[in-house]
Formats: C-alpha cells, structure tokens, sequence
C-alpha cells in the first residue's frame, strides 16, 4: 500500500516525509530522455525553439516532440526552458510598452496597491493581461501569441482547446523573494481546504493547468528569476508539504535558478516547488508575462471576456490571413489564445449539438470565419448569436 496515503484515502500533513522528498529530487535528468534539447543545465532541459523550427512544423515530429515535453513535465524534471521562444523579440517590446501604459493607469485608478504576493512599490501586477493586451492593442497580442513553440508545449501538457490566461508581473530593485509553493489549483487553497481533498484528487490538480512565464526583460540571476527544484513536482503529498519548515528550508537549499533572455520562456508543472526570486540587482525592472493555461476541461482562475477579445481580434487575424501570408499554424496559435476551445457548459436547449457530439466552439466558429474570409460585421454577428444560445 502506498504509505503516503492515509487509509482512508487522503493526504495528510503527517504523511510527509523530507526523506521521501529528498529521494525524489535527488534524480539526475538523463540526457537521453531529452533528445531534442540543446542541452541540461541545473538538471533542467533546455530547448533552443529556433533549431527546433522544422520539428514544430512537421506533424509527426511535432507530436514526438511534444511527448518528451509531456514526459519530462509528468516524469522528469518537470520544468524546460524554451530558448529564443521569440526569436524576433519586437512583440514583445510592444507589448512591454502596453503594459506599462495599463500599469500606470491601474495605479492612477486605485492609487497604488499590492499583489498578494509582495508590498506595494516593489511589485507591480497586471491581473488578466491576456485580455487587457487584446483590447488595447489585438495586433501586438496576435504577434506576441501566434507562436508555435508557446502553442505546443500547451497542447503537450494539456491535449488541444485549452484556455490561454496571462498575469504580467514587473519585480522592481529590491523587490522581494516569495515562499516556496505549488500553484493552481490546489496550490490556491490552504492546507486546511487541500486535507479534504482525496489523494487521487491531489494527482490530478497539476494536470489541469500548466504554468509558464514569458521573459519580457533579460532575467539574469541577480535579478530574481524563478526558483525551481526540478522533479519536486512528482511528490504526491506536496500540497500538504511546502508549507512545512523542513520542505521550505530544503528548498531554500536546494533550489536552481536559471538566467534568462528577453525571448526565453520556462513552463513547469505547477506541482513543482518554485519561488519568484529576490530582485537584487541596481536596476532591472524584471519584467515577465506569466502564462497560465488550463486545459479545456476545467475552470481556469480568471475571468475573461473573449467574447470581445474575438471581436477585437478578428479584423486584424482577417488582415494576416488575407494579406500578410500567415499560414495555419501562426493563425490557429494566436486563435487559441484567445477564443473558447470548448463546447460546454451550454445551455443544450438552444445550442444543440449540430452533426456531432458537441456544438461549434467559438475557435472553430473564429477559424471557420477566417477560412470563409467573413466579413467582420457577419463574423461579429455570428459571434453574438452564438453567445446568445449558450446563456443558461
Ligand atoms: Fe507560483
């Protein structure tokens, strides 16, 4: 009988063991089991995303790609970094200066605050920058998400139709570390709440969401990129763990920290033990667009209106398409971050299912549109009718 779980089934505080924890991220990642990384540094896989351009491209070495992905987030180190994500990093200067302008207004509008995270003035935090990005500015959000490695490594983690959602956050000098974690789901709820859990319920939390974070800055090691102890991730009990003193206190021992470039990206299970870093540096504004993506089939953490992010985005995926060349994989990419992917919860009265099992999504109702070349007032009404029919 596995010995972590209590007899009835659940995880307990008392069921941790530092030893068994110890054990696990003991593990040397082997090269072997990383084929098309460039290579392991801190024991994390490290892809260089332009040399993997034709593999990202072609079907079935996309598909053997992505499960070494899913493999090392699941069984192996749980993290992997995505050198040169963006190799042109343009988007993503323009996108920084977006965000710096919704920073700035937010701060006028409450008059400064905090995150839950940090103190006011160290710390500034945009909540949904997903959406605030595509209604301010659609065109710099199609640049920044038509990318076919961010589009992959999600569709690894978490199978197709998932549910883009970003938060951006801005470390200042002297901006400080946080506690070492898990994150959504169960790694939202207190210990107390995580208890009543059962233990199956604990492995399926970190299968539902895949954390990542986009490097908006150059990120090196004095300005506080994550730390991250890899193959943590594969502790069942570890919700009921990283609160304790003897888990902290190895993690502060243990963990590895990897600089970055403006253009990288690091996804990780969010089951991994990890802790934003302490900005130590004069001056770098560390600045990170956080991704954190859901699988289709459970209830991301923000709210969002892609209703009118579609709405906003459409006139300008019609301008790609038609007459900048974007091909379907660019197209279908910056599509998937920003409309539903999924069929339900509907209201089965009016939206019916239509020669299948499961009515047209709104990506497909997006994608279909783009296909057709509809015109923008016909794809907005097909849009609000759809909508329409999903009300309860
Ligand atoms: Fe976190």
């Amino acid at each position: 009988m596995d010995r972590q779980v209590t007899p009835d089934g659940y995880f307990s505080a008392g069921s941790c063991s530092i030893e068994d924890f110890k054990a696990l991220v003991d593990q040397r990642l082997d090269r072997s089991d990383v084929p098309h990384a460039d290579g392991i540094e801190a024991n994390i896989p490290v892809y260089s995303v332009p040399a993997l351009e034709r593999v990202l491209s072609g079907t079935d070495n996309r598909r053997r790609l992505m499960s070494e992905w899913a493999r090392v987030l699941k069984d192996g180190a749980g993290v992997l970094v995505l050198e040169g994500a963006y190799e042109d990093t343009a988007p993503l200067d323009a996108a920084t200066a977006v965000f710096l302008e919704i920073i700035e207004k937010e701060k006028e509008a409450s008059g400064g605050g905090a995150d839950h995270f940090a103190a006011a003035g160290a710390n500034d935090r945009i909540w949904n920058s997903l959406q605030k990005l595509c209604l301010e500015n659609p065109d710099v959000f199609a640049s920044c998400f038509a990318n076919p490695a961010i589009s992959a490594v999600s569709e690894a983690w978490l199978g197709p139709n998932y549910q883009m959602t970003s938060q951006v956050n801005l470390v200042r000098p002297g901006g400080a570390a946080q506690q070492a974690h898990r994150d959504y789901h169960l790694g939202f709820q207190s210990a107390d709440i995580c208890a009543g859990y059962p233990a199956h319920v604990h492995d399926l939390s970190p299968v539902m969401t895949l954390q990542g974070a986009v490097a908006h800055t150059d990120m090196p090691v004095e300005s506080g990129p994550t730390k991250l102890l890899p193959f943590s991730q594969l502790y069942r009990p570890g919700y009921m763990a990283y609160r304790q003193d003897a888990f902290r206190d190895f993690f502060e021992r243990a963990y590895v920290q990897l600089p970055l470039k403006k253009g990288d990206a690091v996804f990780f299970n969010p089951a991994l033990f990890h802790a934003a870093g302490e900005n130590r540096s004069g001056d770098i504004q560390r600045l990170a667009n956080l991704l954190q993506v859901s699988s289709a089939f459970c209830r991301a953490m923000e709210t969002l209106d892609r209703q009118s992010m579609c709405e906003a985005l459409y006139p300008v995926m019609l301008k790609k398409v038609q007459s900048e060349g974007w091909t379907g994989q660019l197209t279908e990419a910056a599509v998937s971050a920003c409309a539903e992917g999924y069929s339900f919860p509907t209201n089965l009265d009016r939206d019916p299912p239509v020669g299948g099992l499961a009515p047209e999504t709104q990506k497909q109702l997006f994608l279909r549109a783009l296909a057709e070349g509809m015109p923008v007032e016909a794809f907005t009404a097909e849009l609000q009718a759809q909508a329409g029919r999903r009300k309860a």
